[in-house]
């Protein structure tokens, strides 16, 4: 097993931290202890400060690892220790990109229940996914149970309630070696955890952004609608550059005309004017978000009148509150946008009032502070049976 030589990796802000022991937990770092089902430890507090977790990666003890020959059923998957994987330099995900990914939380309620929200959604988005680039399909079920082995088996890594998440990442690569830009012969669908603070700096604190005129995130007929990681590494070097400035994160306009809002980054947008909420429509290059989606059924639910259209900047830039969205950014409100030489500054650049009345129902449904209308929640048991090697 090799697990690597460094604790907390990559921030969202792409700040490297120093060489360090691994923030590696094993039976001495369990200060609460626990006690052990199956060889795993399954309650107890890891030692992390949870009050200064950001957006990074903690090593955390399991991951599931699953695979599948192309044309063939997934074989059944296991739990590993957390560790590197072996691969194929000939991997169709390596030279050609051929992978997908999800973005989940797990959350200790106040009710000390650990749940998911809505993960049936993210098990479709990953099928279409999965569709879209020629991969097999993993079935809901074998999503969703992988998912909830991996959250049990690391639960200790969960933050307590209202003080960060348990970020779950699935992944599914092409890992079987092909030369040719076709489909790999065999795939791997892994799926590993982090505890994990805020995305943006501050939490429930205004950002800056700055809208791109020279970069689009995606075109008509492309990837943008799914999760592929293809489209991850062209926004690097734009968000890079934004951060440079002083800005949060980059706004995309449509490739087209170039003139509708599309995403921030790795979240959607969502602008209020005259207590009427819009939100760019789904046209094919925007990721179909499950907190979008989620916040247009809350806000309908409220009373608020919601529209899916296309959202000028221009529009953007004359409303009264602005926020974008996603499962690591929750909801952040927009302090600012600028767009060339202008630059629109929202509610003096405070938190405004729809958009903390959205973030409060929000996440008290994933709380368990709020009711929960729509039954998203979605309860792991933290005993149940865990296929281990
Ligand atoms: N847009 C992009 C490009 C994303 O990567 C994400 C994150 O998953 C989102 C939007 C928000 O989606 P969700 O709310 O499902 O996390
Ligand atoms: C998420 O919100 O889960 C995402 O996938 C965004 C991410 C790229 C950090």
């Amino acid at each position: 097993m090799n697990l690597g030589n460094r604790g907390s990796i990559l921030g969202s802000d792409e700040v490297e931290a120093s060489i360090e022991s691994p923030r590696l937990m094993d039976s001495r770092s369990w200060p609460l202890g626990g006690c052990v089902i199956g060889g795993v430890r399954m309650e107890g507090a890891a030692d992390i400060d949870w009050d200064s977790l950001t957006f990074s990666l903690t090593q955390t003890d399991y991951m599931y690892v699953a695979e599948c020959e192309l044309g063939q059923p997934w074989h059944p998957g296991e739990m590993r220790r957390y560790g590197n994987l072996e691969i194929d330099p000939a991997a169709g995900v390596l030279n050609y990109g051929q992978g997908i990914f999800e973005g989940m939380k797990a959350h200790r309620t106040v009710q000390n229940n650990v749940v998911l929200f809505r993960p049936d959604e993210n098990a479709r988005r990953f099928q279409r996914g999965a569709a879209r680039l020629g991969m097999p399909p993993v079935p809901e079920s074998m999503f969703i149970d992988a998912v909830e082995q991996v959250v049990a088996a690391n639960s200790h890594f969960i933050p307590p309630s209202g003080r960060g998440a348990l970020y779950v990442r699935p992944v599914l690569w092409g890992t079987g070696p092909i030369m040719g830009v076709a489909p790999s012969p065999s795939y791997t669908f892994c799926v590993f955890v982090t505890p994990v603070g805020p995305y943006f700096k501050g939490g429930l604190t205004s950002i800056e952004l700055v809208i791109s005129d020279e970069f689009h995130r995606a075109a008509p007929g492309g990837s943008g609608g799914v999760k592929a990681i293809g489209n991850y590494a062209p926004g690097m070097m734009p968000s890079k550059n934004a951060k440079k400035n002083g800005y949060a994160e980059v706004i995309y306009l449509d490739a087209v005309e170039h003139l509708n809002i599309e995403e921030v980054g790795a979240a959607n947008f969502f602008c209020v004017k005259d207590k009427h909420l819009y939100t760019p429509e789904l046209t094919g290059t925007i990721l179909p978000g499950i907190t979008r989606d989620s916040i247009i059924q809350l806000a309908r639910h409220r009373g608020y009148e919601v529209t899916e259209t296309k959202v000028s900047a221009e529009f953007a830039m004359q409303s009264d509150e602005a926020f974008c969205c996603g499962t690591a950014a929750v909801i952040s409100p927009i302090g600012s946008i600028t767009h060339e030489e202008e630059k629109k500054v929202y509610m003096d650049g405070n938190v405004a009032p729809i958009t903390r009345e959205l973030y409060n129902a929000l996440t008290g449904v994933q709380t368990e502070l709020a009711q929960d209308p729509f039954g998203w929640l979605h309860k792991v048991q933290l005993n149940l049976p865990l296929n281990m090697v």
